[in-house]
């Protein structure tokens, strides 16, 4: 396989570009020798296509450039936004981490009444808290008043994000 391939296949696989880019990228960088590297290609890729909103959805790809106006907080550790368009909580949580998490209270399903402090979310409905971390998921609206909220895997590559809704 040649390497370009590789590499192009590698980014549909870890979730840097969509699979529809595949072809789009291939048929733009067959003949190109610029100098610029597949990932750079992707990574421009995907500021125009999120250049509008600050984001892009591809199927279950969803892509999100921190640093558009609507997402700037996510440039800040410790600080979230809930993205009810896309129903998910986007915390800052290192400065290489955004964590994606189910923005569907797991008590009874309330998505707009979030708060973050000390690592957990709390939910001003009825005052429970969950969670941010791995295992014992909380599922959305299951009378359930702990446990951690739904993750979804989310990669940060430079200033875009990319969340796997396959996940
Ligand atoms: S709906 Fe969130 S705590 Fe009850």
């Amino acid at each position: 396989m040649k390497r370009t391939l590789f590499i192009k296949k590698t980014l549909v696989f870890l979730g840097i570009i969509p699979s529809s880019t595949l072809l789009i990228l291939s048929c733009e960088t067959e003949e190109n020798d610029d100098g610029i590297t597949e990932e750079e290609k992707a990574y421009l890729y995907l500021k125009e296509k999120t250049s509008e909103n600050g984001f892009f959805l591809d199927g279950k790809l969803l892509y999100i450039d921190t640093s558009n106006d609507h997402y700037s907080k996510l440039q800040n550790i410790g600080e979230f936004i809930n993205d009810t368009n896309h129903y998910i909580l986007l915390l800052r949580k290192t400065e290489d981490k955004v964590l994606a998490l189910s923005n569907c209270c797991p008590h009874l399903g309330t998505s707009n009444r979030w708060s973050y402090s000390n690592g957990s979310f709390r939910c001003a409905n009825h005052g429970n808290s969950y969670g941010t971390g791995a295992g014992s998921v909380a599922n959305c609206s299951s009378n359930i008043t702990s446990g951690n909220l739904k993750q979804y895997t989310a990669l940060l590559d430079k200033d875009i994000l990319t969340v796997d809704f396959d996940t």
